[in-house]
């Protein structure tokens, strides 16, 4: 038994998605509307509001870092997603730290799972978000990769794995 909205309800399913963190230059941005979208050569989708500082950056600079932080640092990804980078140095109120950038000067976050390097190559306007596609060039893998990924569930709610189940591939 289903019950139809039409119009669509204001609050939809929640779909947990993986929440990563978008480093353009020195700001920092949360973000969870991301996805490959070609395996050969490697692309990258991801969804920014024209409203977020990051829009302007990644337009003037058409490059960025993707880090993938494991669930200790769900604090740390939600205040990148608070607040705006023109008006707050996130880097340093977050409490992530980074020693070293990609070749285009965007952050390598030192917590991080591992990080993609991503170049611009393709932009369009969708709806009230603007699709940025990328080649992802380089992978920067860390020593000690933590098994438990960070989902965002929306509303300010995150979760991991708890089960993991292996099928014959
Ligand atoms: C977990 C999480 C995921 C988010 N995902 C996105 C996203 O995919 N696209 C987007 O435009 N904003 C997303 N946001 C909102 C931005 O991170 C937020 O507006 C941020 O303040 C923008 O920073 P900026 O203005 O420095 O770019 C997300 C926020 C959180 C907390």
């Amino acid at each position: 038994m289903f019950t139809r909205y039409q119009p669509l309800p204001q609050k939809l399913p929640s779909q947990p998605r993986v929440a990563a963190i978008l480093s353009c230059q020195n700001n920092l941005m949360a973000l969870s509307w991301h996805m490959p979208i070609s395996r050969e050569p490697f692309r990258y989708a991801i969804a920014i509001r024209e409203e977020n500082f990051t829009h302007t950056l990644l337009k003037e600079h058409g490059s960025f870092t993707l880090n993938f932080l494991s669930f200790d640092h769900y604090d740390a990804i939600d205040q990148c997603g608070r607040v705006h980078g023109n008006d707050v140095d996130k880097l340093s109120t977050s409490g992530l730290s980074s020693k070293t950038s990609d070749v285009h000067g965007n952050h390598i976050i030192d917590q991080a799972d591992y990080v993609y390097e991503c170049t611009i190559i393709d932009t369009y306007k969708n709806g009230d978000h603007t699709i940025f596609i990328s080649d992802v060039t380089a992978l920067h893998l860390n020593d000690s990769v933590n098994e438990h990924p960070t989902l965002f569930l929306g509303r300010g709610r995150y979760a991991t794995l708890s089960e993991v189940s292996q099928v014959d591939a």
